[in-house]
């Protein structure tokens, strides 16, 4: 079932396998998609769908050093670089929309950008700038209204240049902790405005930014990516987090998205998403569903054929094997990911991965 034709909404994908998004802090020059980008997501074009690493659609997005936006003219024609070397080969890629908010350090951000989130906390941890090695994240300023409303326009408007770009579509970022997540999660949500306080109204954000972006682009072109028990960027579980995605999900089902991408990262260490949860996500989704963290080809396999998902996503066996759809169809051992040149600029670690003779 892997290797077959797969079509979700009105995209014919070649195969179930899919490319999670991977965040590889390649974009050099003015956050905008380059050649070596569009080389490194060429080689890959055989998975199913590529969906891109975190993209920013807003200036207030960039919390990391080097990582691509979509909202200027520039990172189009970027980006565009990249999906005519997909199409190319055959290949169907989504832009993955990733706002930072509060994970973030102003040193990463451009001139005039802000910190911002749901809230004045500041995300626990420390993250990478360029100029002065790991720092603490910076207290992100509280969204007012306007602001929140500013953000959910910013969503739709990079929709509507994903497609000019080139994109077959685009995935939502509802997961280990950036904006969206920083709106759902109640332990980072600590508003009482019309968006916290309960689960409907921490639900507001992410149903308002997927309204918009579909009366951008239409459904069947948005998707969503959620991490419902995950523990990144001071996210984690809380009272009625099930009940709470469900309802989510169920208003994404009617809203008539293409996908819901549901994420476990047990397998690298967080806490496992209750198996009933992910019974009950997959049912109440109507469209495809897409499963990703810690899968092989065995494990994809049963899943699909329990009919536990409709895609399986591959983070790291696709980022160090470009060509891991022959390799998982004859059996053939896979490469090893270098850990130490996920984030570093350049070519090592990235497009230099060996393929099967
Ligand atoms: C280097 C790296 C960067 C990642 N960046 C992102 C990202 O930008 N957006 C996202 O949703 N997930 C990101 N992830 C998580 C992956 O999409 C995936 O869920 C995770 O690697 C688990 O899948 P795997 O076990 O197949 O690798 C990243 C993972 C890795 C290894």
């Amino acid at each position: 079932m892997l290797f077959d034709s797969y079509t979700m909404g009105k995209t014919v994908l070649a195969n179930r396998t899919v490319m999670a998004p991977m965040t590889r802090s390649r974009a050099v020059a003015n956050n905008t998609a380059n050649a070596l980008m569009a080389t490194y997501y060429a080689q890959r074009a055989s998975a199913g769908l590529l969906i891109t690493e975190g993209v920013s659609p807003s200036a207030n997005g960039l919390g990391y050093a080097r990582i691509p936006g979509l909202f200027n003219a520039e990172q189009v024609a970027g980006w565009r670089l990249v999906t005519d070397a997909v199409h190319a080969k055959g290949g169907k890629i989504f832009v993955q929309f990733m706002h930072c908010g509060r994970v973030a350090h102003q040193a990463n951000l451009p001139a005039g950008a802000r910190v911002m989130g749901p809230g004045t906390e500041v995300c626990p941890g420390e993250m990478w700038t360029d100029g002065s090695g790991m720092q603490a994240h910076t207290a992100p300023a509280a969204m007012g209204e306007a602001e929140i409303a500013a953000a959910v326009a910013e969503y739709a408007t990079a929709a509507k240049l994903a497609i000019e770009a080139g994109f077959d579509g685009i995935e939502l970022h509802a997961a280990n902790g950036y904006l969206i997540e920083q709106f759902l999660n109640a332990n980072v949500n600590q508003r009482s405005d019309s968006y916290g306080g309960s689960a409907d109204k921490r639900n507001r954000f992410a149903l308002e930014v997927a309204q918009a972006c579909v009366n951008a682009i239409g459904g069947e072109r948005v998707g969503m990516r959620i991490s419902p028990h995950g523990v990144f960027n001071g996210t984690g579980a809380f009272d009625g987090v099930d009940a709470q995605f469900v309802t989510l999900v169920e208003k994404l089902s009617a809203m008539g998205l293409v996908y819901l991408h549901q994420l476990d990262h047990s397998a690298m260490g967080a806490p496992p998403v209750p198996a009933a949860l992910k019974q009950q996500l997959r049912s109440t989704f109507k469209q495809t569903f897409i499963a990703a963290g810690g899968f092989d080809a065995a494990t994809a396999e049963a899943l699909l054929a329990a009919g536990g998902a409709d895609l399986v996503a591959f983070g790291r066996p696709f980022l160090c094997n470009p060509d891991l759809v022959a390799r998982m169809k004859l059996g053939a051992a896979l490469n090893e990911p270098d850990m130490s040149t996920f984030y570093t600029p350049g070519e090592k670690g990235y497009t230099d991965y060996a393929v099967l003779a």
